[in-house]
């Protein structure tokens, strides 16, 4: 397990243990290995933790694995068998957490689909796919979550990127998806704030070890890669968690409708996986049909 997190973000980390005593996070996604590490901050700090996800098995297993760093087999709850995309299974996930714990306090809407793909090669229902999940996704949790929030003043974060900053070949699909989640968390917080709700984003770069990366990044070379960010280094989920962490946490009580952009300054040098190889990456044979 190497995404994973141990004692020492609170002995050693800034938070103070307990601080999230008596609350309950929603995820989805949770199973994920960022959203997993998020969840596992917010556990070893208290919260109890509903994980939703697809598939049974990695759902269940990642929240037997979860449960050892509380020592309390009861502070989490897996609900598989949920996607994003259908809002009724949300519905009866939100349905069980309550069940369950009694109250939702913070939501992370973290399920996302990814994969590179040329437009050329993106069929409608490609494109369907990743903006359904990740921006439709990202609503049906919100909107399914929302009873639950407002009894709580609870805050919710969504999990955006930082591909729609500018264009990004082979990203058209999360980048339309991710612009679309900024949108929506910040009208939600403009919308909900008056109800005592929060929503932010937040948007992580290059993270080490991770799903995205594996797909993303393909057989770029690392220390060339960390050159070309800021900070001299790969991201770690342990960074994400830490955000989340804040954005949930009393100090950022007067924080809404943000992005907080956790990618050691990379988007700012306009970087992403194949820049320089542009754009002879778009006129190579394969993409001839461009
Ligand atoms: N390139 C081009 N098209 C692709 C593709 C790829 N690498 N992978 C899938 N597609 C297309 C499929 O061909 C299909 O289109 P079609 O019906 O026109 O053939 C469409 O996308 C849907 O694929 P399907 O596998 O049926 O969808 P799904 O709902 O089961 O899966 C995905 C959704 C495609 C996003 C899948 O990759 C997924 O479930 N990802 C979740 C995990 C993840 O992506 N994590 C990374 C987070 S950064």
């Amino acid at each position: 397990m190497p995404n994973t997190l141990d004692d020492t973000f609170v002995t050693e980390g800034p938070w103070k243990p307990d601080i999230f005593k008596g609350k309950v996070a929603f995820v989805t996604g949770g199973a994920g290995t960022i959203c997993r590490v998020q969840t596992e901050a917010l556990l070893l700090l208290g919260c109890k933790a509903a994980i939703v996800g697809r598939n049974k098995e990695k759902t269940e297993l990642a929240a037997r694995e979860m449960t050892q760093l509380t020592g309390s087999p009861d502070s989490v709850l897996p609900v598989s068998g949920v996607d994003v995309r259908e809002f009724d299974q949300l519905e009866r996930a939100v349905a069980a957490t309550v069940e369950k714990f009694g109250r939702i306090d913070f939501v992370i809407a973290g399920a996302a689909g990814n994969f590179i793909a040329p437009f050329a090669d993106l069929s409608a229902n490609a494109f369907k796919s990743v903006v359904s999940i990740d921006l439709l996704g990202s609503f049906n949790t919100a909107k399914a979550c929302h009873p639950q929030l407002k009894i709580s003043k609870g805050s919710i974060l969504f999990v955006s990127a930082t591909f729609h900053y500018y264009g990004v070949p082979f990203q058209c699909h999360v980048g339309a998806a991710k612009a679309g989640i900024d949108a929506l968390s910040n009208a939600l917080a403009v919308e909900l704030g008056v109800s005592g709700i929060r929503s932010n984003c937040i948007a992580p770069g290059a993270i080490e070890g991770t799903e995205g990366m594996a797909r993303l990044s393909g057989s770029a070379n690392k220390e060339k890669m960390c050159s070309k960010i800021p900070l001299q280094r790969l991201g770690t989920t342990k960074d994400i968690a830490e955000t989340t962490v804040f954005l949930f946490s009393d100090a950022a009580k007067y924080v809404t409708g943000t992005v907080h952009i956790v990618d050691g300054g990379m988007w700012h040098l306009g970087t992403h996986f194949g820049r320089e190889m542009y754009p002879q990456n778009l006129l190579s044979e394969e993409n001839a049909k461009l």
